[in-house]
């Protein structure tokens, strides 16, 4: 088929290049100019393993192509794809703009009839609102399927090819049965693909979401107990992870969830429950909690040093939302270098991925470090925010050797308060470290 994807960025560069890979024709096109160059360069924007060889051998085969003109890249394929960002407003509602932006696009140079495919999360009612949008400005018949993107960072390409399940909302059942021979090459070890109205679709990709961070919400809450209380959380977690109707996933205690999607779409749902006349305490909760949970480590430091922090020197490992990717998006280690400095505190960061997006963020304002252990040199305290696989068994040694004090705050639980101990370190984990809560 001939595909167009609008919006090259971590879902619309995954789609585009997976979908090309199976076969189909497509056009990636994105208003940001210097990254459609890139791209046509053949260089992958994001880092997500895997991706940037896909991409290049499908660029090579002639399946995949990327562009700036809107006109030509909406002439030419049968089926459009929207990935734009829907981020979220200072209110925690989300910013339709793009989506908007998009829909008049096509509207506008639409020549034949299309299925246009809204992958980016949107609140409840946004495909209604784009058909309609659609039937009154477009010349040509236009069907808008809601087919929500599951995929995660750092395993975008497996999780797309291997999706746990495919949901459709359509209203349209040839537009949907479209979409579902699309994935088809996907599916072919069972998995369910679901087919249900774009509302449904909608309220499925929030409610997944939200799920998701409801559980980090929740351990983060007994982990602060646990904290309070002289109890390891992690016992616990086996505790209650091991019944089978609970199970371990997204049950690790830490520094909070970030990322471009649980704060948006906790607070898109929030949103739409009270649109809804629906009183969401439950998610407010979930949102409030977070809020608190990311700002764990600096209070952990803060309390650590009774409050004398101007002066001191703090190492970070990590700085990605999580390992993986270079996305630093609501990264909980954002929210504690912005802490740190702010108490005076200077900071050296190493990340194996993500030093240029926190360059463009801080600047001169810290200092990076592109390998691990230099970032300890002189540092009064570590702080760990990302469990990239490298931080998991380091040479202790050759920490504590840099390190002005051996003290570790440790945002991912990386290490056994045995091994710890026995390293000569000081370490505070999340609801691990009776006494400092
Ligand atoms: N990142 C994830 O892990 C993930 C997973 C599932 C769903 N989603 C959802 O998918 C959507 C996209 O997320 P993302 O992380 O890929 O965003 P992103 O910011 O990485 O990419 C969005 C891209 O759209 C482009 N764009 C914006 N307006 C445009 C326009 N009018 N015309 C053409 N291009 C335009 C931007 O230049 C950018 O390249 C969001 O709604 C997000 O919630 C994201």
């Amino acid at each position: 088929m001939k595909l167009t994807v609008i919006g090259s960025g971590y879902v619309g560069l995954v789609t585009g290049v997976c979908l090309a890979d199976t076969g189909n024709d497509v056009v990636g096109l994105d208003s940001d100019v210097a990254k459609v160059d890139a791209l046509s360069r053949g260089e992958c924007v994001i880092f997500e393993p895997g991706l940037g060889e896909i991409l290049r051998a499908n660029m090579k085969a002639g399946r995949l192509r990327f562009i700036s003109d809107k006109s030509s890249a909406i002439r030419q394929s049968d089926v459009i794809f929207i990935a734009v960002g829907t981020p979220p407003r200072s209110d925690g509602s989300p910013d339709l703009t793009a989506i908007h932006a998009v829909g008049d696009d096509i509207a506008a140079h639409a020549d034949q009839p299309k299925i246009v495919v809204i992958k980016s999360t949107v609140p409840v009612g946004t495909g209604d609102d784009l058909q309609a949008r659609l039937d009154q400005k477009s010349r040509v018949k236009c069907s808008v399927v809601n087919n929500p993107e599951f995929l995660k960072e750092g395993s975008a390409v497996s999780d797309f090819q291997k999706p746990d399940r495919v949901i459709i909302g359509a209203e349209d059942a040839e537009a949907a049965a479209v979409v579902a021979e699309l994935h088809e090459p996907f599916i072919r070890n069972q998995r369910p693909v679901h087919t249900m109205t774009r509302a449904a679709a909608e309220m499925t990709k929030y409610a997944a979401n939200s799920c998701l961070a409801t559980r980090i919400s929740f351990i983060n809450q007994i982990a602060n107990m646990c904290d309070a209380l002289g109890i390891d959380v992690n016992d616990v977690r086996r505790g209650i992870g091991s019944d089978s109707r609970i199970g371990f996933q997204f049950l690790y205690p830490g520094a909070g969830y970030g990322g471009s999607c649980f704060p948006k779409d906790v607070q898109g749902l929030i949103h739409v429950a009270r649109k809804a006349g629906v009183q969401p305490d439950l998610l407010e909760s979930v949102h409030q909690v977070n809020f608190r949970q990311r700002q764990v480590l600096f209070r952990k430091i803060s309390k650590r040093f009774e409050g004398k922090l101007k002066g001191l020197s703090v190492a970070i490992w990590g700085v990605s939302f999580k390992p993986r990717t270079d996305d630093i998006r609501e990264a909980p280690a954002v929210v504690l270098i912005e802490q740190l400095l702010e108490a005076g505190i200077s900071v050296r960061a190493h990340d194996p991925e993500a030093l240029d997006n926190l360059r463009a963020l801080f600047g001169d304002r810290i200092a990076y470090s592109p390998s691990a252990y230099p970032t300890l040199d002189g540092a009064d305290a570590l702080a760990i925010c990302t469990e990239w696989n490298e931080f998991r068994s380091p040479d202790f040694e050759e920490m504590r050797k840099r390190m002005r004090k051996p003290i570790i705050f440790d945002g991912r639980n990386l290490y056994s308060l045995q091994t710890m101990r026995k390293q000569g370190f000081e370490y505070y984990g999340i609801g691990r470290s009776a006494g400092l809560a």
